[in-house]
């Protein structure tokens, strides 16, 4: 997305990189900013880590709080502020990962390929979480161009309406808040997904996914990010619908890593609940 915008002359030298991020996109834009010798300016909910906002800080960023609680549209939200922040300056770009098809074309130029080579080819089934749906739509066009066969699957918070999308090919009439799972999941459908190769999404309770963290935690000393437990749960949960066999070779996709999440995933009994 960066590469794109610089090569299409949209920003001018020195100016300034604006998105909407939970923190992790934030923080490939800052650091990339940074190397080219552009500022950024991060535009992220008050639910986002403590841990996150200082790394985004670290990195160079500047940093906004908003209220997510009304949903995207709303004045206060992430992305309504990115956007009008944008508009207004002349100096700055907006990435906009939700609707921009580079964040796709990022993974099917990156991702996609890397896992394809790190599994010599072998690969099956791939699971990741989805967001703006950037990794699975890219991912899974790259993978399913190598070997039709491959089932993308992809794991969303319960409550979020990307399950319904994929199968119904529509939003449900009514959409309720749900409890939120930082990185993934939707009250609505991001320009950034494409449904075309992903064969299934699965859902995932806020505390199962709380549950596996710790116990994963707890039996491999490993911390995993609170989507990349999301994953985990939903292998726990649903490994029996999955049928897989001995010779399959599954790849369950981890964003980040837990040590973003200390304060909310390890150490914190609170429910956070998404509107947005
Ligand atoms: C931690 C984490 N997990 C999952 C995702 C979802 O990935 P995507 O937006 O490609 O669907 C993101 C997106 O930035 C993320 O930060």
């Amino acid at each position: 997305m960066i590469e794109d915008a610089i090569n299409r002359n949209c920003i001018p030298p020195g100016g300034i990189f604006v998105e909407a991020s939970s923190g992790n996109t934030g923080l490939g834009i800052a650091m990339l900013a940074k190397q080219y010798g552009y500022r950024s300016k991060i535009f992220v909910s008050n639910s986002c880590s403590q841990e996150k906002i200082s790394i985004l800080e670290e990195a160079g960023a500047e940093i906004e709080i908003c209220d997510n609680s009304n949903g995207l549209g709303d004045f206060q939200s992430t992305q309504f502020k990115a956007q009008s922040y944008a508009a207004m300056q002349p100096n700055a770009y907006f990435t906009n990962q939700y609707y921009n098809t580079q964040n796709i074309r990022a993974h099917y130029k990156t991702t996609g390929p890397e896992i394809w080579k790190q599994t010599g080819g072998h690969i099956t089934h791939f699971l990741c979480g989805v967001g703006t749906g950037g990794t699975i739509s890219g991912v899974g066009r790259y993978l399913k161009e190598q070997q039709q066969n491959i089932k993308i699957w992809g794991v969303e918070p319960t409550g979020s309406i990307l399950q319904h999308y994929l199968k119904e090919r529509s939003i449900p009439a009514q959409i309720a808040p749900f409890e939120s799972i930082e990185g993934i999941g939707r009250n609505f459908v991001p320009g950034s997904f494409d449904p075309t190769p992903v064969d299934h999404i699965f859902q995932v309770s806020q505390d199962d996914t709380k549950a596996i963290a710790t116990a994963y935690r707890n039996e491999t000393g490993i911390l995993c990010g609170f989507s990349s437990a999301a994953v985990l749960a939903c292998l726990h949960q649903y490994a029996a619908d999955m049928h897989l066999k001995p010779t399959d070779t599954l790849v369950l996709f981890f964003p980040d890593h837990g040590s973003r999440y200390i304060s909310k995933l390890y150490s914190e009994n609170t429910k956070s609940v998404a509107h947005a």
